[in-house]
């Protein structure tokens, strides 16, 4: 049969689709250069007992035929809540095969949606007499790459993505994973030795970027990518040791192995195997693939985004951008606790006095201290204060298996929710809630009405949520299909009460945010915290756009200035970054929740780098990626939502980097006050962290900016319009 071929609006990218011996295949070029070499797409079906009961069993793998095919071009723009640019368009040619699998008497569809900028693709499932109810065992969507490419990957896990990121080739990823899933975590699972996460970045030989992921999991698995080598004998689709070990499937997919480079999608199964429970009419999220010949096309890129709903609330009044500092940084680096009392060997909620237990005197979430904080955030025009450790239960809050865990709404002793509320109310400032679940899911469900109660009436308008820990009830994984569904209840369920939502690992995000702009943002993936726990490399905030930050923004935490945590604490730990490469974070690293995450006296002491902190914005009405490289170096401007003002961002890895940024993106006839923060000559990560140089000038359009990045630094520039 021949194929047909599909052309994005500008001709660059071209889907190729055809029923090849009874099996969906597709492939992809980009400018006539090949991305994707033909691949099939399919889901193999679980068995079950209930099968006489119309559950079908029957792979939805082979027998195909093309029915009839439809093409349509679809070219609308949108505006974002919050977000990189005010006006998003959405343009794209569509092609739907419409499939029939005759033997069965039964239909599946692929939707493909072709952009400029790569593809999305997915399965829908219209509700007919041989497909109501279906479960999967496995889905093999292949993704067919043409050569042994650069990729910067994770290991492949049900339960965590705060790993160290990875920078081999294709071919190397075998022989990498050892050293790879060898690190700490209270939650992993590693299923494959060549088993990777999306977002996966690659760069191929010839310079063509690279990217998969997914758009829109909801209802649905996390997926995974298992690559085929030369050594693979068959696809993994069981997890073996529920821990860093991998054990190979003992019953291999029946179906042909595809050839070597070829990734196949693995989704995360729950506590039983289980990979998914369909119920007709429903749809898979999209798988994606994004290329370029520019790299800033992959930051650039709004096609996941576009994939997504459009926003399903009403009102979105109540949603706004947040910039917040927290007492948080100092009980990450160990110096002041979570707990309130160090008095008993475990707590059951309901038999506690907790007004007459022994303080352990180093409890932060006290009345004094967020008053400071509180003191602090008004002072700096910082919209929130996060307060960790409020509620009592942190005594014995982790990998317990214990699952009433938190009732998230009893204070302790020293922490006066109303009075505190009342005090930051009057100073302009919010409280930020935190909710660490333990994992402990169902626990959380029981309280989160009440929990969410207690906010409004207190005055809280956003939550941390947490994930720490393998999931409770035992067995399930945290990227596990009734996990989504649990993370996406808890997004609709706040936005109810006018509650934003920032989750700490959970699942990686696929640009669900559009629906639902109420998820603020997300943790998923290796945070600042690492820097307290032995640190990060310093070209870990190069990658992390590349990869987890195309499905939603991180609240990464950024902002340590005083990065030898060793100055003020007994942790040895530091931070592979320069004060200027923090500034420039605020930019790279987009989010509309930003948090200056270092102690307010360490603020104190570099007042005059604070004031970038202070001053810049966190939602826009434009952004242009100026340069950028995997892992090497990226530079931003984007202009502050509603204004004339501009701030550029530059952050560069362990080797520096010379940039010269052309301000031809400015108002013509116009002129900006310009402040220019930037390392100073000799400032380097490790040997020479606070080294900076602040310079103001006036400057107009076209002007030109010559700025030097030290080794993990970085520089931030203002440019506030006169
Ligand atoms: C891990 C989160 O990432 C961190 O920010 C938080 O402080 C702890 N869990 C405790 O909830
Ligand atoms: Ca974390």
């Amino acid at each position: 049969m021949m194929a047909t071929e599909v052309k994005s609006p500008n001709g660059h990218v071209v889907l190729s689709f055809t029923v090849e011996n009874g099996r969906p295949t597709y492939s992809l070029t980009y400018k006539g250069r090949e991305v994707v070499h033909p691949s099939h797409l399919g889901l193999e079906l679980a068995k079950d007992k209930h099968a006489s009961k119309g559950l079908e069993e029957t792979d939805l793998m082979d027998g195909f035929t093309l029915l009839k095919d439809e093409v349509k071009e679809v070219d609308e723009t949108w505006q974002p809540v919050w977000g990189e640019n005010r006006n998003i368009r959405n343009h794209y040619v569509e092609y739907l095969a419409i499939l029939p699998q005759v033997e069965y008497f039964r239909t599946m569809l692929i939707r493909f949606r072709v952009y400029d900028d790569g593809i999305g693709f997915r399965y829908e499932f219209p509700q007919q007499k041989n497909l109501i109810y279906f479960l999967i065992k496995e889905e093999r969507s292949e993704f067919r790459m043409t050569g042994d490419h650069t990729a910067w990957w994770l290991p492949g896990d049900y339960d965590t993505q705060e790993q160290e990121t990875q920078e081999t080739r294709l071919s190397e990823i075998r022989s990498r994973m050892k050293e790879a899933v060898n690190w700490g975590n209270s939650s992993v699972a590693v299923f494959s030795p060549t088993g990777v996460q999306t977002s996966l970045q690659m760069k191929s030989q010839d310079g063509l970027y690279i990217n998969i992921h997914e758009a829109a999991c909801a209802d649905y698995a996390t997926m995974h990518l298992e690559l085929v080598d030369q050594q693979t004998k068959a696809l993994t689709t069981q997890l073996g040791g529920g821990s860093n070990a991998y054990t190979p499937n003992p019953k291999p997919s029946p179906y042909p192995l595809p050839q070597p480079f070829t990734f196949v999608s693995h989704l995360t199964p729950d506590a039983t195997g289980l990979k998914g429970a369909m119920q007709t009419p429903c749809e898979t999220p999209w798988r994606t693939v994004m290329v370029s010949d520019d790299a800033r096309d992959m930051l650039s890129s709004n096609l996941i985004l576009n994939l997504n709903e459009p926003c399903a609330l009403d009102d979105t009044s109540w949603i706004h951008p947040t910039k917040y500092c927290g007492v948080w940084w100092e009980m990450i680096v160990g110096k002041s606790s979570w707990n309130y009392t160090d008095e008993f060997p475990s707590i059951k909620l309901d038999n506690i006095e907790w007004q007459k237990v022994k303080p352990n005197g180093r409890h932060a979430a006290n009345n004094e201290k967020v008053k400071r904080y509180i003191d602090f955030a008004s002072k700096n025009g910082l919209d929130q204060v996060l307060v960790e450790g409020w509620n009592v239960g942190w005594e014995d809050w982790a990998n317990m298996w214990k699952r009433d865990v938190f009732d998230f709404v009893t204070p302790y002793p020293d922490f006066d929710i109303k009075m505190l509320n009342d005090y930051a109310h009057s100073k302009g400032v919010k409280l930020l809630m935190h909710h660490e679940t333990s994992s402990s899911t169902q626990n959380y469900e029981r309280h989160m009405e009440a929990a969410f109660n207690l906010m409004n009436e207190y005055g809280y308008d956003a939550v941390k949520t947490g994930y720490v820990g393998d999931i409770i009830p035992r067995g399930d994984h945290h990227y596990s299909q009734s996990m989504n569904n649990h993370y996406l209840y808890v997004v609709k369920e706040a936005a109810k009460h006018h509650i934003m939502v920032n989750a700490h690992e959970a699942t990686r995000p696929t640009g669900l945010c559009r629906t639902y702009p109420n998820l603020l943002g997300n943790e998923s993936a290796r945070g600042t915290e690492y820097e307290a726990f032995g640190g990060s490399r310093p070209d870990h905030t190069c990658i992390l756009p590349f990869t987890r930050l195309q499905g939603g923004p991180m609240d990464y935490t950024p902002g340590i200035f005083v990065t030898k945590l060793s100055e003020w604490s007994d942790n040895p730990s530091w931070a592979r970054i320069t004060i200027a490469g923090s500034l420039a974070l605020y930019l790279t690293m987009y989010s509309p929740l930003q948090m200056a995450a270092d102690l307010p006296e360490n603020y104190e002491k570099f007042d005059d780098a604070f004031q970038f902190i202070r001053e810049v914005a966190c939602d826009w009405d434009e952004s242009i990626y100026l340069e950028a490289e995997p892992a090497d170096y990226i530079t931003v401007a984007r202009k502050a939502k509603g204004t004339d003002n501009w701030f550029i961002g530059g952050k560069c890895d362990e080797n520096g980097h010379k940039t010269t940024v052309k301000l031809d993106f400015l108002d013509k006839g116009r002129k900006y006050d310009c402040t220019i923060y930037a390392d100073a000559k000799d400032a380097h990560y490790e040997k020479n962290p606070q080294a900076y140089t602040i310079t103001k000038k006036v400057v107009k359009a076209g002007d030109v900016l010559k700025l030097t990045e030290a080794p993990g630094g970085g520089f931030a520039v203002s440019l506030i319009a006169k």
